[in-house]
């Protein structure tokens, strides 16, 4: 099932058009990476899906139920992480989750019990000062835990890796990870090693419309040439094949680059023909930057 659809949506800020046609669908139980560039209109394209703005066309569905403008039920279902989170920092993230519960109605013994699993899931368990002395990896983290409240059918997270270093990105991505079981994951981001880590799905945002979607697998296929990388056991048939074929390319020591795939048997003919060693054959792997670059035109 569709936990979020969006169909045709546009949306304009006076005569700046920033969404032109966007279309996609996130799957239940699935991270979805919603991808591109600073001033894409990824935070607007979430803001429309929390009925925060009004679309100037198009429909949008949560659960399947249509979003209406300033009029949100669709958001029982929605847990939303901003990319700039505020808290009460002169909280401890217990008092503060535990503080978002009594805003949802929730009885206090379910609300404390509820704070401490989230505080667990989210590795802050053991941090009990106040929230002002927090990182912004913690922060970041404990912003989760605060969507996850109410249970979420969906997380919408904004960017939620983008300022953190290294470690922090990893922590915050395996709780992503770990959450698709409850819930279904949107996350934005322009960080395209951590769509490759992660996400089952993605969408790439490019000057209002959505240039390339669908499982992530499927989407590197698109590539256009991938290129293959060959092995040599002696550098004289290195120097041999590249004399021969000068669309090849020497990739390393023994290492030759064939960018055109296509042109693969043409090698390997001869490769048979004068019976040369290979001690590796390897399509090369797409980067997934590689093809936003492309996709972008640049
Ligand atoms: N309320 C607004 N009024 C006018 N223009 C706006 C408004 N909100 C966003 N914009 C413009 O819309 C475009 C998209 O902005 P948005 O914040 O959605 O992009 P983004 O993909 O989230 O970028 P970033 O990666 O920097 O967060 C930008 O050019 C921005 O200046
Ligand atoms: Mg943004």
């Amino acid at each position: 099932m569709e936990m979020l659809t969006l169909s045709h949506v546009a949306k304009s800020f006076g005569s700046k058009q920033v969404l032109r046609d966007v279309s996609f669908s996130v799957p239940e139980h699935t991270v979805f990476g919603f991808v591109g560039q600073n001033g894409a209109g990824k935070t607007t394209a979430m803001k429309l899906i929390l009925g925060l703005l009004d679309a100037d066309g198009g429909e949008i569905s949560v659960n399947g139920r249509p979003v209406r403008y300033g009029n949100t039920p669709t958001n029982q279902y929605v847990g939303y992480l901003p990319d700039v989170p505020e808290f009460y920092d002169y909280m401890t993230p217990e008092e503060y989750l535990c503080f978002c519960g009594e805003i949802a109605g929730m009885p206090k013994g379910e609300r404390k019990s509820r704070s401490r699993e989230l505080l667990r899931l989210v590795g802050l368990e053991q941090d009990n000062r106040r929230i002002k002395g927090f990182s912004r990896g913690m922060k970041q983290r404990l912003g989760i835990a605060q969507a996850l409240f109410c249970r979420p059918r969906l997380l919408i997270c904004d960017e939620p890796t983008s300022a953190l270093d290294p470690v922090g990105r990893r922590e915050l991505l395996d709780i992503l990870v770990n959450v698709k079981e409850q819930t279904t994951v949107l996350f934005s981001t322009h960080i395209l090693s951590d769509v490759e880590h992660i996400c089952d799905e993605i969408a790439f945002l490019h000057e209002g419309n959505i240039v390339l979607q669908g499982p992530l697998e499927k989407v590197r296929r698109k590539r256009r040439d991938t290129g293959v990388e060959l092995e040599l056991a002696r550098t004289e048939e290195v120097k041999f094949l590249l004399s021969e074929f000068p669309f090849l390319e020497l990739s390393g020591s023994n290492r030759i680059l064939l960018k055109e795939a296509k042109k693969l048997p043409d090698v390997l003919r001869l490769i048979a023909d004068r019976n040369l060693a290979i001690l590796r054959l390897e399509r090369q792997e797409a980067a997934l930057e590689d093809l936003f670059l492309e996709v972008v035109g640049k």
